[in-house]
């Protein structure tokens, strides 16, 4: 049988292959409620300006809120062979309401329907994900405040660099976040024009009202080309790069929480409730979370580059090869937020151990700076000469194998005979995180206030 929706001029129907690599309703049915919010809007519109009679418009709306139920119930047959789910929830409705239904196709197309329903899809689902990233900065921050003042080893190279405090990091990925949610919150208001009346790529002849269904469906306003308007992915493309940037800085931290939980470093815990055990080795609680946050980056970027491919050779108008947009873009964002449910979840657990960090923080000389800064104010060395001779130190210490603090006074006093005993004060970590005073500093009291800042701008929306 040949296709009931276009199969005028077909006299059989499509080989079996043909069908699979053609329908999509295997994966845009998720776009039903709002291929149907769509339409209930476009009909209204042809009712208001006199494209169809208010009967027609009544029947269509009440067949189409019959769809949308039986869809909700689960009891709605979703056919192959009718490719996709705006098809799909045509013909259903052609048996609800009879041929009215084929009036609802007026002045559109399935091209402006499905940039509509995509755009849609993706508009709610970054607002979804910018708030389950304020979530995870609120859970972030309050982990901050808390540890303000918990000193730990800050790396450079990975490499023992200078002492920070646990919350100034956990601070830093709030601040990654921030500008995270600013890229949702940018795509998203780019994104939001309505291609709906486009029709198949030149506009129609009919005395449509693209304003009042952009106005009906949210939109700021319609496209203002129509060609563009059924042509592009870039709504979906800026989407997929909003959210790779969020993954990789999820991926990052994922990964620091791998390294920090290892029993090499046991800088943190995290809870049962986000590790697992071995069925072999009873002694293992393995950060799998943490692992898996890591790994979605992987699949989140590939969808990425995977539409960007799909998209940089096609020539305008629309062609089938953006059906291809819809599987990256559900699975990648899907992914993204399940990762930041999973990274809220993990640190509202998780706790830093104080005594290992501090520990830690004072070793590999990492408050050489602070000794070069002491040579810099107390002394008037330059800080290049500075520089050189807390060197000297780091190597005569290093040569004992000892920290600086345990060099004596004499053996300070022979790379510098003006340094005093005041100079001790200078080595201790939590010294050193407390002169960090400069803003955005690691000192304790700027990460109580950059943490107090943003709880206090988190809670207010
Ligand atoms: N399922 C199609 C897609 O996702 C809908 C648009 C089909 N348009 C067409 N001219 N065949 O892209």
């Amino acid at each position: 049988m040949s296709n009931r929706m276009w199969g005028g001029r077909f006299a059989s129907g499509p080989a079996e292959i043909m069908e699979e690599i053609n329908a999509s309703i295997g994966f845009d049915k998720r776009l039903a409620p709002q291929d149907i919010r769509g339409s209930l809007a476009h009909v209204a519109m042809l009712g208001t300006s006199g494209v169809l009679p208010a009967a027609d418009v009544d029947a269509i709306t009440a067949g189409l809120k019959s769809v949308q139920a039986e869809i909700e119930a689960g009891t709605f047959a979703f056919r192959r062979e009718l490719e996709d789910i705006h098809m799909n929830v045509e013909s259903r409705l052609t048996e609800i309401v009879g041929p009215a239904a084929g009036r609802l196709h007026t002045a559109r197309s399935r091209n402006d329907q499905v940039a509509t329903d995509m755009k849609l899809w993706v508009r709610d689902t970054l607002d979804g994900l910018d708030a389950q990233a304020a979530a995870l900065q609120q859970a972030l921050a309050e982990k901050a405040l808390r540890h303000a003042g918990t000193v730990m080893p800050g790396f450079t190279h990975l490499q023992s660099a200078q002492p920070v405090t646990f919350g100034h990091h956990m601070m830093a990925y709030v601040e990654m976040l921030g500008r995270d949610r600013g890229r949702f919150r940018d795509a998203r208001a780019r994104l939001n024009e309505c291609p709906l009346g486009a029709a198949a790529l030149a506009g129609t002849g009919f005395p449509i009202d693209r304003h009042a269904t952009a106005a009906a469906l949210g939109f700021d306003r319609p496209t203002a080309n129509s060609l563009d308007s059924v042509a592009d992915r870039d709504f979906a493309l800026e989407a997929l790069s909003a959210a790779s940037i969020c993954a990789v800085h999820l991926s990052r931290f994922a990964e620091e929480l791998v390294v920090w939980t290892s029993a090499q470093f046991g800088f943190v815990r995290l809870s049962d409730g986000y590790t697992t055990g071995s069925s072999i080795m009873p002694q293992k609680r393995n950060p799998d979370a943490a692992e898996l946050v890591r790994a979605k980056a992987g699949r989140i970027v590939g969808a990425l580059t995977g539409l960007l491919i799909v998209m940089k050779g096609l020539p305008l108008a629309y062609s089938k090869d953006m059906q291809e947009d819809k599987e990256g873009t559900f699975d990648a964002l899907q992914a993204l937020s399940l990762c930041l449910a999973a990274m809220t979840g993990m640190v509202r657990d998780l706790e830093p151990v104080a005594e290992t960090l501090a520990k830690a923080a004072g070793s590999g000389y990492a408050t050489a700076t602070d000794l070069a800064d002491w040579l810099v104010r107390e002394l008037n060395l330059p800080f290049r000469e500075a520089h050189h001779v807390t060197g000297r130190l780091v190597g005569a210490a290093s040569a004992k194998g000892v920290g600086l603090e345990a060099l004596s006074l004499e053996e300070m006093q022979a790379a510098e005979p003006r340094i005093t005993d005041a100079v001790y004060a200078v080595l201790g970590v939590e010294n050193s995180v407390a002169s960090r005073i400069s803003y955005g500093g690691t000192a304790p009291g700027n990460v109580r206030a950059q943490a107090e800042r943003w709880l206090a701008q988190l809670s207010g929306g």
